[in-house]
């Protein structure tokens, strides 16, 4: 007998395997067959039923406006002894509002917009609140183009002259059927972008525009360094600070939205006090805050977790910084990249860094295709602006002058991870 040659009962054998699979194949494809047609579930509504910590997370978005703003009742008290006077038919004084990111400094503004919509509307008075966001429009073309169009009037964003759209726009000041004028406050928020893309031609036409009041918004005190002295003059403006938020603060903030948006008793009590400290340190920053809390809730959520934990909230941390720094590096123009290149470079060689080491290895990297010495100093103003670097002026003892330094200011890891990842 051929040894190689398989004998009838390993034939049979075999042929008994064959049919059980094909039999269980059957069975399964039987059996997944029925559960589709008896579960049917879209995979949506799947999702949707998911256990979850949150009650409503959309309490937690940058968007949402609470009806109470602890903690800002100052400041929503000055804007409003500003704002009121409009109720008089009298317009009120410029405002400018300064404060870091995250202070409320939007929120303010809005709440104060919605409390006197809301009144003008009861006493019947011509008066409007308009809110527009100097990053969304950025020249003054575009900026008075819009409040025509959220006026009613029909404005092109493009096409028409300067003195076409401002003209469009003041022939919307007439009387209203009691006779009385329109008064128009109008909330620029981030003004700086607007006057540094596009100088203060804007700030020139609103305050030579008669019933037009100007809130203006900015996260930089010396933003009106951008401001020609004959429209500053113009400007009636009071100031209203908004100080960043200490942690008892932003606990306070935090409790009011959790309440809203999570499931009780889903936080361990460590969470919020923890979400509070960090943002306290990162200049008392509430959106920041707000992150902390939700990211640690969606990883509840993802972990499939019944309880947000303490550790969450520093897991949390690491993945909104490094979402952060990846979203900045990713949008960087390709020059800006090869500084912060450099800049790494120098880093890692425990280099001290000056504009004109900075620019000589930048020199290196980008083997002749490099822009001026000159430019280099916008680079780094942006860079600093995004957070990334930071600057400090030493003096060099005496007769050897001045020199700016600089030094990095995120997680080296997290940032080559962005350069490279990209
Ligand atoms: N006192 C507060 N109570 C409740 N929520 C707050 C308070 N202050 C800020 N927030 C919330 O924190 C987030 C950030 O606030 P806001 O957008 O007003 O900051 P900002 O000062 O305008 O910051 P930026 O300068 O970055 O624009 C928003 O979601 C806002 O609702
Ligand atoms: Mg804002």
């Amino acid at each position: 007998m051929d040894p190689l040659k398989p004998t009838t009962g390993f034939r049979v054998l075999k042929l008994f395997k064959i049919f059980i699979n094909w039999s269980f194949s059957l069975h399964t494809a039987r059996k997944s067959f029925l559960s589709y047609e008896v579960v049917d579930m879209n995979i949506f509504e799947e999702l949707g039923e998911k256990q979850s910590v949150f009650k409503c997370k959309k309490f937690l978005d940058h968007r949402f406006l609470p009806d109470n703003l602890p903690h800002r009742e100052d400041q929503i008290k000055s804007v409003a002894k500003y704002w009121v006077e409009a109720l008089t038919n009298v317009t009120p004084p410029d405002v400018t509002i300064y404060g870091k990111t995250g202070t409320g400094k939007t929120a303010v503004a809005k709440f104060a917009k919605k409390q006197l919509d809301q009144v003008s509307k009861e006493k019947n008075v011509n008066v409007r609140v308009e809110y527009i966001r100097c990053t969304d429009f950025t020249t003054e073309y575009q900026v008075i183009a819009r409040l025509c169009q959220q006026m009613g009037q029909d404005v092109p964003y493009r096409g028409w002259t300067k003195a076409e759209v401002i003209n469009a726009f003041r022939n919307l000041f007439k009387k209203n059927v009691f006779g009385n004028d329109l008064i128009l406050i109008i909330i620029l928020d981030e003004i700086d972008i607007l006057l540094k893309n596009d100088g203060d031609g804007l700030l020139y036409t609103l305050t030579r525009t008669d019933n037009v009041s100007i809130a203006s918004i900015s996260n930089f005190v010396d933003f009106k360094q951008f401001i020609k002295p004959r429209v500053r003059s113009s400007l009636r403006d009071r100031e209203i600070v908004f100080p960043p938020y200490n942690a008892q603060q932003l606990v306070d903030i935090l409790d009011e939205r959790s309440d809203l948006s999570f499931n009780s008793g889903v936080l361990q009590d460590e969470v919020i006090p923890l979400c509070a400290a960090l943002a306290a340190k990162e200049e008392g920053d509430a959106r920041y805050a707000l992150d902390l809390l939700r990211t640690s809730g969606e990883l509840a959520d993802e972990k499939g977790t019944e309880m947000v934990y303490e550790d969450y909230v520093r897991e949390a941390k690491d993945q909104i910084e490094h979402n952060k720094v990846t979203d900045i590096v990713m949008t960087l123009p390709s020059q800006q990249q090869k500084v912060l290149e450099s800049l790494i470079f120098l880093t890692k060689h425990k280099e001290e860094i000056t504009s004109g080491r900075l620019y000589d290895v930048y020199k290196d990297i980008t083997k002749g295709d490099s822009v001026s010495y000159r430019r280099i100093f916008d680079f780094i103003n942006e860079l600093e602006m995004l957070g990334l670097i930071s600057t400090k002026t030493v003096s060099r003892g005496r007769g050897k002058g001045r020199t700016n330094l600089i030094t990095l200011q995120c997680d080296m890891e997290l940032l080559e991870d962005a350069m490279w990842s990209g």
